[in-house]
């Protein structure tokens, strides 16, 4: 049984088949669904699918993307919705500076803001960090996230990188571009990081993985996720099933 620990279920590329994508997902055998808020509406309906399906959890956060918005109002909102009883973690929240949609003092601010929030209702963090490797392990060790930990979403740092990670109490989780052909350095990752600390996800509808890559993403895919890493590591998938759920139930307080 599969937990597909980041998704986006909420996302207008599955309106017209919402039902059917989460109904096969189930039929492949993902068991546990972690439905991703990234900014004060997506948290919303975040709440609403965790609502309507009890093998849905979910998270509230600002990305960086969306930083830029975040005024009072939201915070506050977001604070609200964090104690909704399948709300389990923070984020996704980080550093993205290969996009920069929001300008970079911004992103920091709004980044401390989620660390503190994420502490004070104690929840761990969803990071997501693009090309912004140091300054999001400068943030996390100043603003001491490892009080909480958590999780680096859909890992593209080096193996080096994730050994720091994994010593600041975070796991580390591998999605779709593992199976990429020219990964050698998530490969090495994935050979490298003990599965004590790997956690999948889809990040769908972004990411597919192949045989699927360029295509829409959907949960029933992370499979394809956990048999690149059974292959690496040699072990099987069921093994990487068991484990990697384990670890995501055990980071995000399920039961
Ligand atoms: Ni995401």
């Amino acid at each position: 049984m599969y937990f597909d620990t980041h998704a986006h279920l909420d996302d207008k590329k599955f309106a017209e088949d919402r039902e059917l994508v989460i109904e096969r997902a189930r039929a492949s055998g993902v068991e546990l669904i972690l439905n991703v808020g990234y900014n004060v509406q997506h948290a919303r309906n975040t709440v609403e699918l965790t609502k309507s399906y009890e093998f849905i959890y979910g998270s509230v956060g600002v990305h960086p993307h969306d930083a830029k918005e975040l005024n009072d109002a939201g915070l506050q909102e977001l604070h609200r919705m964090a104690k909704e009883p399948k709300i389990v973690a923070i984020g996704e929240v980080g550093l993205d500076y290969y996009w920069n949609n929001s300008p970079v003092d911004v992103q920091k601010k709004v980044f401390r803001e989620m660390i503190a929030f994420a502490k004070e209702v104690r929840k761990p963090i969803i990071i997501h960090d693009r090309d912004a490797h140091q300054d999001v392990f400068d943030i996390l060790k100043a603003e001491g996230a490892q009080e909480v930990g958590g999780v680096f979403h859909c890992y593209s740092g080096s193996w080096p990188l994730a050994r720091e990670a994994i010593k600041m109490g975070f796991y580390i989780s591998l999605a779709g571009p593992l199976t990429f052909n020219n990964a050698s350095k998530l490969h090495e990752v994935a050979q490298m990081v003990s599965l004590d600390y790997l956690l999948i996800e889809t990040d769908c509808p972004y990411l597919a993985p192949m045989p699927f890559r360029g295509k829409r993403n959907e949960p029933s895919y992370v499979i394809k996720v956990a048999e690149k890493l059974a292959e690496i590591k040699g072990i099987s998938v069921e093994e990487v099933a068991r484990k990697t759920t384990e670890n995501g139930k055990k980071l995000f307080n399920i039961r």
